[in-house]
Order: C-alpha cells, then structure tokens, then sequence
C-alpha cells in the first residue's frame, strides 16, 4: 500500500511531469515539421498549377479542355527587362521574381521616379507566355505585381498581338480586405479589362481603374472609356494600386522595351 503511493507521488513528480510535457512537445514539433517538409513539395507543385490556371483564365483559354494540355501549348520565355530581349538564362521554370529582385546580381533597385508600383526592386528577367495561333503570336501574357492597399497584389496581365490591347487581368494572390479590395477577384469585375487600351496613339500610358462607373459614350483623347476601367466600390486605393501596377509593368522600367520589339514584330515568329 505504502509503495503503491510512492510510486504514485514519483509519477506525479514535478521533474516526471516536465519530462513527459517535453518529450510530447518534441514528438509533436517533429510531426509537424516533418509534415511541412514532406508537403513543401506538393505545396509548391499545387501553387504552380494555381499560376497556370490564371494564365490561362487571362488568356482565355481556361475552358479549352485539360488545363495541362492547355498550358503545354503556350511558349515561356524569358526575357531581359533593360533590352527587352529574350534569353536563354536563367530558366523560366523555377524562376522565382522575388528571390531574384532580393538578389544582388540578379535584381536592381527601382529608382524612386519610376517606381509606381511600389515594389523598390524588380528582376532583371522576367518571363512572358506567348500564346500562337498557327505561327503568329495570338497574345503575350505578362507577370504583374505592386502594392495594393494593404498587400502586395500579384498576377497576370494578357495582351493582344498589338501590345496594346487588354485581353485579361487576374491576380493570383493578394491580402486586400474581403468585400472591398478583394472585388479585384470578381468575375464580372475581370471581364471589364477585354478590350481596354494601355496606350493611347500618342503613345502615353491613359488606362486607369476610375472611381465610379464608366460612361459608355466614345470620346476623343485621354478621357476615352476604351482607357477606363470601372472603379471598385469602396475600395479606390485598391483600384489605384492596380492602375499604378500596370503602368509600372507596362513601362519603360518593366516591359517597355520588350513591348516595343513585341509590337514591331506582331503576329511574326520571333
Ligand atoms: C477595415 C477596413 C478595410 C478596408 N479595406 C480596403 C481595401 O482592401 N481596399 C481599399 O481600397 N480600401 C479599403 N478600405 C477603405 C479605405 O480605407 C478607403 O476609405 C477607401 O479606399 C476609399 O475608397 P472609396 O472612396 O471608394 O470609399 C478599408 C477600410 C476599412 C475601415
């Protein structure tokens, strides 16, 4: 009796309930990063695949049957932003934006001027999607991202074989607020960009997310609707930062360059 409470006190021991609470504590940080090892890839695999589906939602293509078969048909390329140039390396699959901009061989500093977007630094490559019907180049879909109001927005924008002709834009990830800034996801929202204009014949940039709603009517010069997209009730820093991030991208310091030779070369094989 006597020693079936001792054994029962030594149990209960300070020193026995700590051994137990960090044995359990390891066990348990091992599971879970063992877990988050072995799902890292998987992880990665399932945010590609999400990449792939928005750019072929951008492009139009999201309904043309097996998504994988889909993309399969659509040419990456890398290109160097300052020249507008495409090259060989680095590879476009595995490019991670981010990383390269952090990088100090890889990314530069956006100079206070230009930076629009928001960002500080970019790439010195970036990849493009082209899209071909036959031999000429149907589309160029275009990696974008700068800041919205509360987040960095990332996503996809598609042009026509003109460069200059909006075919879609979505973003694939953002932390804008539910109900507001995240009206950016609305489909009906998305679909107002087909067919808006980035540059007028003057060559200036003129496409903005307006505050309100787009008056229908065609007028002359910078206030024509083709350059305005409907604004986001409630949520115009938002929209803001859409109209900045575009113009950025579509710049002398994003694809500028790259957009001058694209269009030069519209519907011809690179
Ligand atoms: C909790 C909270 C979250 C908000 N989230 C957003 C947002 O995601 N995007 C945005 O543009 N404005 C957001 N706003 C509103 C902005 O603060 C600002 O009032 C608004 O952008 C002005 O746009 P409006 O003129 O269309 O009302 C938020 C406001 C609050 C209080």
């Amino acid at each position: 009796m006597v020693e079936a409470v001792a054994a029962t006190r030594s149990r209960d021991s300070i020193s026995n309930t700590l051994l137990v609470a960090i044995t359990l504590s390891l066990v348990c940080s091992l599971l879970v990063a063992g877990a988050a090892v072995l799902l890292r890839p998987k992880q990665l695999q399932n945010a590609a695949e999400y990449r792939q589906s928005i750019i072929l939602e951008v492009a139009g293509l999201a309904n043309s049957g097996d998504p994988a078969t889909a993309f399969a048909a659509i040419e990456p390329r890398m290109v160097e932003l300052s020249t507008g140039n495409y090259v060989d390396s680095p590879a476009v699959e595995g490019f991670d934006a981010e990383d390269a901009a952090r990088d100090p061989h890889l990314g530069v500093r956006i100079p206070a001027a230009s930076d629009i977007a928001s960002i500080r630094r970019r790439a010195r490559y970036a990849p493009v999607y082209l899209v071909r019907s036959g031999d000429a180049i149907e589309q160029v879909i275009l990696p974008v991202y700068g800041s919205g109001l509360w987040s960095t927005m990332y996503g996809y924008l598609s042009l026509e074989a003109d460069g200059n002709t909006v075919r879609g834009l979505s973003f694939y990830s953002h932390a804008e607020t539910p109900g507001l800034g995240d009206q950016v996801d609305r489909p009906a929202w998305r679909a107002k960009w087909q067919g808006k204009k980035l540059f007028g014949a003057d060559g200036e940039f003129y496409l903005e997310v307006i505050r309100g709603t787009v008056v229908d009517i065609s007028r002359s010069g910078a206030s024509d609707s083709r350059y305005q997209v409907d604004g986001l009730a409630g949520a115009t820093l938002t929209g803001r930062g859409v109209t900045n991030l575009v113009h950025y991208w579509v710049g002398p310091h994003g694809f500028g360059p790259y957009l001058a030779k694209f269009r030069e070369n519209a519907g011809k094989q690179p």
